[in-house]
């Protein structure tokens, strides 16, 4: 029980990472707080049905207002929010080749991943400090720490981004007991991406697998766990890092 009596927002919480994230933290004890633009009622209701308590609101991150007043909601619903884990990200459907990407596509990438995160981060901060204590995740990716053959240069432009955000703001911050690190999480087989793993000709699966050091494809939970890691007081001495979850796939220097 990690997170006992914490009160953790996990935004992108209806989505494959966020979703097994927002279950691990309730499981953790924490009561949990979903922020998404679908399937918010849903993940809602599959907490309250394990006996969790949960609530949500649908929102779109990059309304810096809608977020700021969702959030003050859940805190009143829920108590004051000390833990935020800000999931709602990726590459969003937009294409990979430099040629394919139109400037919306850039915009879309940029401001979900980063003024998202901004805006989250700045919504929760008063309740953090009124908690006396705060714990923030950021989502980077092995496409934000190298070059990824998967995803194009606005998400990795994003992701690599996101880690001078996590460093000013953990520099900011750590003066009031509230902790700001990301992790980068390397391929996770979501529902969403299983599929498009499993199409893939049998080379070209071998030739990811044979990629990580590690030879094999992780199981969900092996994120789930290094998140709540860096949420919980395990990491009370860790701030302004970013963690590779990834197998081995990329090495830092
Ligand atoms: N799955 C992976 O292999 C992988 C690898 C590295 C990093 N990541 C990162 O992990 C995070 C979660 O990824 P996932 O694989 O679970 O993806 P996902 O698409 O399953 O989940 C993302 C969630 O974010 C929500 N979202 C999208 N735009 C939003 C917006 N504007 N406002 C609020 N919510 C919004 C989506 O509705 C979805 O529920 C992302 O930041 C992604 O970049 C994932």
């Amino acid at each position: 029980m990690k997170l006992a009596g914490r009160v953790a927002l996990v935004t992108g919480g209806a989505g494959g990472l966020g979703g097994a994230i927002a279950l691990g933290a309730a499981e953790a004890g924490a009561a949990v707080a979903i922020l998404d633009v679908k399937g918010v009622d849903d993940a809602v209701a599959h907490l309250h049905s394990l006996g969790f308590r949960a609530a949500g609101r649908t929102v779109d991150v990059r309304d810096g207002k809608a977020v700021a007043s969702a959030v003050e909601s859940l805190a009143a619903e829920l108590g004051p929010i000390d833990t935020l884990i800000a999931a709602a990200g990726g590459s969003l459907g937009t294409p990979r080749d430099l040629d394919d990407i139109s400037e919306d596509d850039l915009d879309l990438v940029l401001d979900v991943n980063i003024k998202g995160t901004f805006h989250c981060a700045r919504a929760v901060l008063p309740f953090m400090r009124q908690a006396g204590r705060g714990a923030i995740v950021t989502f980077s990716s092995i496409g934000g720490r190298s070059a990824s053959p998967v995803t194009g240069v606005p998400y990795a432009a994003a992701k690599a981004g996101l880690l001078g955000l996590t460093r000013r703001l953990a520099k900011e911050v750590g003066g009031e007991n509230i902790r700001v690190n990301a992790i980068a999480p390397g391929l996770f087989l979501t529902d969403r991406l299983q599929g498009m793993f499993d199409a893939l000709p049998e080379a070209d699966r071998r030739e990811v697998i044979d990629s990580i050091p590690l030879g094999r494809m992780p199981r969900i939970q092996e994120c789930v766990d290094p998140v709540l890691f860096l949420a919980s007081d395990e990491s009370s001495y860790i701030t302004g890092v970013v963690l590779d979850v990834n197998g081995g796939r990329f090495m830092a220097g």
